[in-house]
């Protein structure tokens, strides 16, 4: 296993060049897609579908579509949740919001193209990579949409609008519209490494309390953070009355969630050997402040 930030440079290497060069007609979506898609992020989605195949004991070459699809997805996802429909943000990774910079019209099509991006990513890895790649394009498709990443933007969007929601409710929105992008990629990272069925279920379980360890990490940070380190604005899920860990259990009731999951995230690896990996990320959530 590599440290995390190799993982990260892995990723970053591999986006730099995964999408097509622009034509004289498409330069302008092409630009918006580059400005998301490249853009200071912390890769961890991606990293962890490379750490899942080394973890299996294969060539992380066999993840790194699955990697830069969900890199693509998770910038789609940010660039939609960044409109003004949605969270009405002019701040992301320490810059203006693609919208901000290439006009909403424009900023919704690189959304789609990122997304679209993904698809064809997995589509290809399964034309090469045999039964593993292809249960890691079913497991990374089914996160994406309805029951995952969109369905929770929705409950999110209607939790704000409806001003209130108990804890089944902000449960939903942590393991949909988050945790089910993080969980994802690491599973699809073993499946395509050909892990055992002991690791995939542990992992599954770690996953999905590491993914809502990181979106009350998130909620805390809005409260909690300078905006020059977040690179986002702070303050924002007050404002657009979102139904947050911290609004529910308050800042105390929200830092002690964080912990319990983290917990959880780590009693799911009990007895699983050389998850050292692992084991310091879901460590990591507790203290990050970006
Ligand atoms: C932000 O994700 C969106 C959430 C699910 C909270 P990240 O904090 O991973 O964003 P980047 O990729 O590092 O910018
Ligand atoms: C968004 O959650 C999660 C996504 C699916 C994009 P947030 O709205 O809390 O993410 P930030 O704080 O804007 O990054
Ligand atoms: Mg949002
Ligand atoms: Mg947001
Ligand atoms: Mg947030």
């Amino acid at each position: 296993m590599r440290t995390f930030k190799e993982y990260a440079a892995l990723v970053n290497e591999g986006l730099e060049t995964t999408l097509p060069a622009a034509c004289a007609f498409d330069r302008e979506l092409l630009e918006a897609c580059r400005y998301s898609l490249l853009s200071p992020g912390k890769r961890l989605r991606g990293s962890l579908a490379l750490a899942g195949c080394e973890y299996a004991g294969a060539p992380l070459e066999k993840a790194l579509p699955f990697a830069l699809a969900v890199e693509c997805v998770h910038a789609y996802s940010l660039i939609h949740d960044d409109l003004p429909a949605m969270d009405n943000d002019t701040l992301r990774r320490g810059r203006p919001t693609c919208h901000v910079a290439f006009g909403e019209a424009m900023a919704i099509l690189a959304g789609d193209a990122l997304l679209s991006h993904a698809m064809l990513l997995m589509a290809r890895a399964c034309e090469t990579g045999g039964a593993g790649a292809a249960r890691a394009a079913v497991t990374l498709a089914s996160a994406l949409g309805i029951r995952g990443m969109v369905g929770g933007q929705a409950q999110d969007i209607v939790s704000e609008n409806a001003g209130a929601g108990g804890e089944e409710a902000l449960s939903y929105i942590q393991r949909n519209k988050t945790a089910a992008l993080i969980r994802a990629p690491l599973l699809c990272g073993l499946q395509a490494g050909g892990a055992d069925e002991r690791a995939e279920r542990a992992f599954s379980e770690y996953g999905l309390h590491l993914g809502v360890a990181f979106q009350i990490a998130d909620d805390v940070l809005d409260v909690t953070a300078d905006p020059a380190t977040l690179g986002k604005s702070v303050g924002k899920d007050a404002e657009e009355n979102k139904l947050t860990a911290v609004k529910l259990l308050g800042l105390n009731g929200a830092r002690e969630a964080l912990q319990r999951e983290t917990e959880l995230a780590l009693k799911a690896l009990e007895g699983l050997p050389g998850t050292a990996f692992f084991r310091a990320l879901a460590q990591q959530m507790l203290v990050r402040n970006s």
